[in-house]
């Protein structure tokens, strides 16, 4: 406690000092110094600080003041200027999306801006480097997340998780009349499940009368010091406090520490296990697949913890908000219930859950308004000219903004902010069963698209299809307050104080 209020003491003196320089360069107030510059299309900019008072304004609604400058701008692009960071095109326009992701992919790199952020826990893992570093790893990892002994695997370990753990967790809650925190319990869930099918072990976090595990809490707090360097207006801010030591970067780097320390020592006992007995090395989970085929250790923790980083909170946040949306529509929740019946056989398997496309309809549908990566950056290698027109000089960012397409009306039509999973439907009249349209992924990018289009995509959609049918068709499950949730944006989105639930039999419900 007392280091935060630190940290934010630290902040607010270099920002006093920031303006104090400020005014004293220009010796007049800012606000009034400069003629206000309006960009062609964007925030009110000033020079030199560029839109730092509009953003300081909006802070607490970035999402909803892009979304409304972006449907505002002709081509759903606009240009932010902050002090201190790239010039920035914010653009939810489906072509320029498809040219930054693959038509011109080569000259759209993550770029160092980014990868700093979450350099110090990602190291050269595949989430976080360009380039060759990241062409070698793409077809490895692409290569194991392909084979049908990675996919088996997975369907053993759900069915470990959910029948084993997820379910009679929630049938504990309904019989003891307990609320739940639903996104924790999911948030839970997801990280076993990608630690289990990554690493091949068992964090055990989903048994909630034990303290969370220090693994899982040290990649907790790593994560959110990450997004916070990510979400500062300054970006020197977090430099000079990592340069120093101090506040929340110190946190940071302990966590850093710990995370590696743990996922090295996994490392070291699957070497030797792997040593020991040379005939049983096939444990089905990366790790093993990754050390068997002679790659060098530091490669190979970085690219687990990648993996770990990118699969643990994006489903969770995706089954938490359709849950929450189903509770909304209980016209939808019997059909996805009478959809999920129709199919359902004990245990899931893939072929079925293959079948399950109205269920996916229905996540798609949720993230589409509720994206797990709410937006993402690249950054021009040279200078280059979006299809819309707008101008690219080398070092420019391009971030693409799933959760403002997501509510673009030129994209979705007039009822872009109901939930209506019959949009992803070919058929909509035939009772949520039938085959689902193909959406182009430029125009629905919250798996991103192109050449690194997300890796998790498939194991993603087995893995909540199995969760959600397997809770509706068993439990009803209704928030326990009346409040609206608020949907907040970190390095992945979630709800602002946990889903708080109640959990009911289904009336006319199926045994486990
Ligand atoms: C609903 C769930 C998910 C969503 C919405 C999602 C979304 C994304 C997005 C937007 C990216 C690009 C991010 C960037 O480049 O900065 C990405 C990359 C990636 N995702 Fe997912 N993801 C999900 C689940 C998963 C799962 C379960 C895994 C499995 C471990 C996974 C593994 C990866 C990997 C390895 C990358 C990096 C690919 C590369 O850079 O070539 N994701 N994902
Ligand atoms: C792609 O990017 C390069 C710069 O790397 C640029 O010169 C070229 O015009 C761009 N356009 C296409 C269509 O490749």
């Amino acid at each position: 406690m007392a280091m935060w209020v630190f940290d934010d003491l630290v902040e607010g003196l270099f920002l006093v000092l920031l303006f104090l320089f400020l005014t004293i360069t220009f010796s007049v107030g800012f606000e009034h110094a400069f003629k206000k510059k309006a960009c062609r299309f964007g925030p009110p900019s000033y020079p030199f600080i560029g839109c730092l008072v509009s953003f300081y304004q909006n802070r607490r609604r970035l999402l909803e003041w892009y979304t409304d400058l972006l449907s505002e701008s002709p081509s759903q692009t606009i240009v932010v200027h902050r002090l201190g960071a790239r010039r920035t095109v914010v653009t939810a326009n489906a072509a320029n999306v498809e040219y930054v992701l693959k038509t011109n992919f080569s000259n759209f790199p993550k770029g160092k801006p980014f990868t700093e952020i979450l350099g110090d826990l990602l190291g050269f893992g595949i989430f976080n480097v360009d380039g060759d570093l990241w062409s070698s790893q793409r077809k490895l990892a692409s290569h194991e997340f392909s084979t049908k002994s990675l996919r088996e695997f997975v369907m053993r370990i759900l069915e470990e998780e959910v029948e084993g753990r997820l379910l009679p967790l929630l049938e504990s809650a309904m019989e003891k009349n307990e609320v739940l925190d639903l996104q924790d319990v999911l948030r839970r869930f997801a990280f076993e499940t990608v630690c289990k099918v990554s690493l091949g072990v068992d964090p055990c976090c989903l048994d909630l009368s034990r303290p969370v595990p220090p693994l899982v809490r040290a990649f907790d707090r790593a994560s959110e010091i990450c997004a916070m360097r990510g979400m500062a207006p300054v970006y020197a801010v977090w430099k000079m406090k990592r340069a120093f030591n101090v506040g929340s970067e110190r946190k940071l780097k302990e966590s850093v520490q710990l995370v590696h320390s743990s996922v090295r020592e996994i490392i070291q006992n699957k070497k030797r296990k792997l040593e020991e007995d040379r005939a049983e090395g096939d444990g089905g989970d990366l790790l093993t697949s990754l050390l068997s085929a002679g790659h060098g250790e530091e490669v190979v923790r970085d690219m687990v913890i990648s993996f770990i980083m990118a699969g643990r909170d994006t489903t969770s946040a995706a089954m938490t908000w359709l849950f929450w949306l189903l509770s909304q529509h209980p016209p939808i929740e019997s059909a996805i219930v009478a959809h999920v019946d129709s199919l359902y056989r004990n245990p899931l398997d893939f072929e079925t859950l293959k079948e399950m496309n109205f269920v996916k309809a229905c996540l798609c549908e949720s993230m589409r308004l509720y994206p797990p990566v709410v937006w993402d950056s690249k950054h021009a290698a040279a200078d280059d000219t979006l299809p819309d027109g707008t101008a690219l000089r080398e070092g420019d960012r391009v971030t693409y903004f799933p959760y403002g397409m997501g509510r673009m009306e030129h994209l979705w039509g007039k009822d872009r902010f109901e939930f209506r999973p019959d949009r992803w439907l070919e058929e909509p009249e035939a009772d949520g069963g039938g085959p689902l349209k193909a959406v182009s992924p430029y125009k629905f990018p919250v798996f991103q698209a192109g050449p690194r289009v997300c890796l998790g995509k498939e194991m993603a959609f087995i893995q909540m299809k199995y969760v959600v049918a397997s809770i509706l068709r068993r439990f009803e499950i209704r928030p326990a307050g009346s409040n609206r949730p608020v949907f907040v944006p970190l390095l992945t989105a979630h709800m602002a104080g946990g889903f708080k639930v109640v959990v009911r039999k289904r009336s006319g419900g199926n045994e486990p």
